[in-house]
């Protein structure tokens, strides 16, 4: 027998691309999609390379209700682990319509097609976004939830179609998956994050900085309720990630039910302790400056991962050292990303 089949949505993206290796380790047959509005097909030359086969992949944008419609129709498709989105969030403030209308759009299409075809496990990308300003840290998933940007939005209406949609059929298996601060890459340095114009987080930011793309990092507000005064974040390596999806499909196809997991480390590591430790793997200093703190920004915010370790099985084992080195690994092998 064929083992399942996995469509993955947004799956040249970041966290996608690692995730298909993780897939493909793990046994399963993986097929993805992407438009490519956020990422280049080169993704899937490297992951050939890294893979050992030639990925099978669709160009088909989420919000094409026809184009999705083949792909289900092609062969039966197991699980959906559903990525594709837009994901700045400055832009979304800026392009409020984009991003509605991409993020949920998109989910509509996808869900509909799966319900057309019979197929009911599906795996969402969400954010620690959705805590908006968190009350209590480390942070529970039985936390309140609120948006503070129309990013943070997206994610908070499609965590409550999910909720609703399994509330009214309970023959669906949704696994809602909250992130925190991915970063890293690939170990091979092959694949990585792979920014287009001025990086919205601050990983790829520092490792331009590093490598002399850029003057300086500017550090947004160093007066924070934290022991330094700097942002603090619970940074998680995008293969430990990677391997949370691989988690969260076998629980949904072992028929175990519908989650909402952390994917987190619980541990918070400030702007500094970053730039130090990226400093300390780079053997490059990162200048900085301290800006002005930006609007909607939060002391700090680090997740309570006890769930996903007791119903997943899943813990993160990659530390800050590890994440920074193979940030700058991919940063050091891809100076201009993989347009470049
Ligand atoms: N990276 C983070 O910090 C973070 C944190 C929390 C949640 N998330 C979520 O995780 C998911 C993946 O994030 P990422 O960091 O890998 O982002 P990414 O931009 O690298 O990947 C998203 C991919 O989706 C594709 N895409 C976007 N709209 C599409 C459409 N209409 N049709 C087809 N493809 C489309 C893009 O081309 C891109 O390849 C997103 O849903 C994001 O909101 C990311």
């Amino acid at each position: 027998m064929n083992p399942p089949l996995i469509l993955l949505t947004g799956a040249t993206g970041f966290i996608a691309s690692h995730t298909w290796l993780a897939l493909q380790a793990a046994g399963y047959r993986v097929l993805g999609i992407d438009n490519f509005s956020n990422s280049s097909p080169e993704v899937l030359t490297r992951l050939k390379t890294l893979g050992g086969m030639t990925p099978d992949f669709i160009r088909a944008d989420v919000c094409d209700a026809a184009a999705i419609d083949t792909v289900f129709a092609r062969e039966p498709i197991a699980a959906v682990v559903h990525f594709a989105a837009f994901k700045a969030v400055g832009e979304s403030a800026a392009k409020p319509l984009a991003y509605y209308a991409n993020n949920l759009s998109g989910l509509f299409t996808v869900c509909q097609a799966m319900e057309r075809h019979h197929c009911q496990a599906l795996v969402f990308s969400s954010s620690a976004t959705v805590y908006g300003k968190p009350e209590q840290l480390p942070i529970r998933e039985d936390a309140a939830l609120s948006a503070t940007n129309p990013y943070g939005a997206t994610k908070l209406m499609s965590e409550t179609v999910l909720r609703d949609l399994q509330a009214a059929d309970p023959s669906w298996a949704i696994a809602t998956l909250r992130y925190f601060n991915p970063v890293g890459a690939h170990e091979s340095g092959l694949i990585g994050e792979d920014p287009r114009g001025t990086p919205n987080n601050v990983m790829p930011f520092i490792s331009q900085v590093a490598i002399g793309k850029r003057a300086r990092l500017s550090i947004f507000g160093n007066d924070y309720d934290t022991a330094d005064g700097t942002g603090v974040r619970d940074y998680i390596h995008v293969s430990d990630l990677a391997e949370g999806h691989v988690a969260a499909l076998r629980y949904l196809l072992a028929g175990k039910g519908s989650i909402v997991a952390n994917l987190g480390t619980g541990q918070g590591s400030s702007v500094l302790e970053l730039v130090r430790a990226f400093e300390q793997a780079s053997g490059r200093s990162v200048p900085f400056e301290i800006a002005p703190r930006r609007p909607g920004d939060i002391d700090a915010c680090y997740a309570d991962p006890a769930r996903a370790h007791e119903l997943l099985g899943w813990r993160a084992t990659r530390d800050l050292q590890t994440m920074c080195a193979d940030s700058w690994r991919w940063q050091n092998l891809n100076p201009n990303g993989l347009a470049g």
